[in-house]
């Protein structure tokens, strides 16, 4: 099972991509959490990533393509849950030409749609645990205990690239650089459209019947 999620920054990704992987015992391979972790550990790959991130650009074609296909390689679960990959169609030929040398190809891709409005919305409030990566919200999510991680108890972060700039930054480059991406699904006849829009109970309803 090779699921991918698409949609903008803010959409929900992350959130449903936790609750989902748990529940179908997937392999959650969320790319941003990915380069996050290496840039807490300041290996030379998530020095090099830090700048393209904190500025909302995003980080070159073959440094992610080369991240992705180690971990496909990889013991995978029940299956894999790509989140936040591919997001350039550089990125999602290079996942099709890797998925069919393993012969094998993407079960679903699932956009997320959610209004510019509401992506800015949610990324000024979101909270994030830097260790199990769980996103909070402000006033839509909040923790049981305030800045803590209600899974593992670590104390919340703000991400740097939620930052006004760095969001409306992110809004741009996802609009023109990941956006076509969505016609390299829609063409391939998988895509399925979730309205992200609506409460996370009510999009993980949703999503669960996109899957089948
Ligand atoms: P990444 O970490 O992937 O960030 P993103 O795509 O910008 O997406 P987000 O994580 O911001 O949003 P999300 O959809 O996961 O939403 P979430 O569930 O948190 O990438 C970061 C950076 O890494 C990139 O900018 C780039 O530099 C680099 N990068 C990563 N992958 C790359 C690639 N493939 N190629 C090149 N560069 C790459 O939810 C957001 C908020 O809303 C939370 O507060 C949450 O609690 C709340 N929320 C969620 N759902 C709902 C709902 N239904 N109702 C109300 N609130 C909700
Ligand atoms: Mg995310």
């Amino acid at each position: 099972m090779l699921i991918v999620f698409l949609g903008a920054p803010g959409a929900g990704k992350g959130t449903q991509a936790k609750t989902l992987a748990q529940k179908q015992n997937l392999t959650h391979l969320a790319t941003g959490d990915l380069l996050r972790a290496e840039v807490a550990a300041h290996t030379e790959l998530g020095l090099a990533a830090k700048a393209f991130m904190d500025r909302g650009d995003l980080v070159p074609d073959d440094v992610m393509i080369g991240m992705i296909k180690g971990r496909l390689e990889g013991p995978n679960s029940d299956g894999i849950l790509l989140d936040g990959f591919p997001r350039t169609v550089a990125q999602a030929v290079a996942l099709d030409e890797a998925l069919i040398t393993a012969n094998t190809s993407v079960d679903r891709s699932i956009f997320f749609k959610v209004s510019e409005e509401e992506l800015v919305r949610r990324l000024a409030g979101r909270a994030t645990c830097p260790n199990c990566q769980r996103p909070y919200h402000d006033t839509f999510n909040k923790p049981q205990n305030t800045d803590r991680c209600d899974d593992c108890g670590s104390d919340l972060v703000r991400r740097e690239d939620d930052k006004p700039e760095a969001v409306r930054n992110r809004l741009k480059v996802y609009a023109t650089q990941t956006t076509p991406v969505l016609d390299h699904y829609q063409k391939g006849g998988n895509l399925v459209e979730v309205d992200g829009e609506q409460s996370i109970d009510a999009v993980q309803e949703d999503l669960a019947a996109a899957i089948g």
